[in-house]
């Protein structure tokens, strides 16, 4: 790329915003590739997302990421979304071309299994059944990255089967919807587990599973960042499983990000992943 005599701008949508760990991963990036630009937070009230969104080009903006509440809204608004984010059914980036034009795509499911790839290299997709909890957006993303990938079996537990029977059907393949009440007995013989449920986040409950059945040789994977080590990957941990924190996803969804905007891919390195691990310490 270039340096372009333009003062860089890209962002994130949310509501509320301010916990996201998103300004200080760019930010760091910009500061490491000498460009001259900033991340900004924006909170966005659902009522404003498309006026903000349609905001973007007059303003200069690169592009923007786009987190709770507004993924599924924002794919209505964008002109373009491709492929796997019409799959997954919402939009995690936004991209500002040109013309002025709005491009949406989703990253979550690319940064899922990229960090679960770069934290478990021994990581194999043919290792056994794979249990997914919940079925909101990133369940979706997460689902979609496992079919991806070739898992043969994902166990998908929702506490609302409705949600969980629609994936399924939407998807086919290996998705198969199993009630609620045999989320304990789901985790007999797989892999992987994952939480995908906002349950263990700071503010709520943990989830309610019990990990009994869980194969020792099994990793346990959360979405969530704040905390990082949520009480479901702090009792896999003591299980003696092995876990994976949501901050990964987090991080390996930037350079997909910055190829789109900035035509660049910075590196998710151990230095940036311990910076924003002293944040949430
Ligand atoms: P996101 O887009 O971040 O995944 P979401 O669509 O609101 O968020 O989904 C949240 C997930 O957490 C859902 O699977 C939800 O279950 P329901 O579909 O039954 O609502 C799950 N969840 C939220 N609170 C829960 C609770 N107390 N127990 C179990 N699951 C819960």
């Amino acid at each position: 790329m270039t340096k372009s005599d333009r003062f860089l701008l890209a962002g994130v949508m949310g509501w509320p915003v301010m916990h996201s760990r998103s300004p200080m991963i760019h930010n760091y990036w910009l500061k490491e590739h000498g460009l001259a630009g900033t991340y900004v937070p924006l909170a966005i009230q659902p009522d404003g997302l498309k006026a903000a969104l349609r905001s973007l080009h007059p303003l200069g903006f690169s592009g923007v990421n786009v987190t709770i509440p507004h993924k599924q809204e924002a794919m209505k608004i964008v002109d373009e979304v491709d492929a796997a984010a019409k799959r997954i059914g919402a939009i995690s980036c936004v991209t500002v071309r040109p013309d002025g034009s709005l491009a949406g795509t989703n990253n979550d499911a690319y940064g899922f299994i990229r960090n679960l790839r770069q934290e478990q290299p021994d990581w194999r997709a043919d290792a056994g059944p794979v249990a997914v909890i919940g079925a909101g957006g990133g369940s979706r993303a997460v689902c979609y990255g496992l079919m991806q990938e070739g898992v043969k079996e994902v166990r998908l537990v929702n506490r609302t089967p409705g949600r969980a029977k629609v994936i399924a059907e939407e998807f086919g393949g290996p998705i198969k919807a199993l009630p609620w009440e045999s989320r304990n007995d789901a985790l007999d013989g797989v892999a992987m587990v994952v939480n995908t449920t906002s349950q263990g986040m700071v503010g709520q409950a943990p989830l309610d599973i019990r990990l009994d059945k869980l194969p020792k040789s099994a990793l346990a994977a959360d979405i969530i960042y704040i905390p990082l080590e949520t009480p479901f990957l702090a009792a896999a941990r003591a299980n003696g499983n092995r876990t994976v924190n949501g901050l990964g996803m987090l991080l390996h969804q930037g350079p997909l990000a910055w190829k789109l905007w900035f035509g660049v891919e910075p590196k998710v390195t151990p230095e940036l992943r311990a910076l924003v691990e002293r944040s949430l310490a």
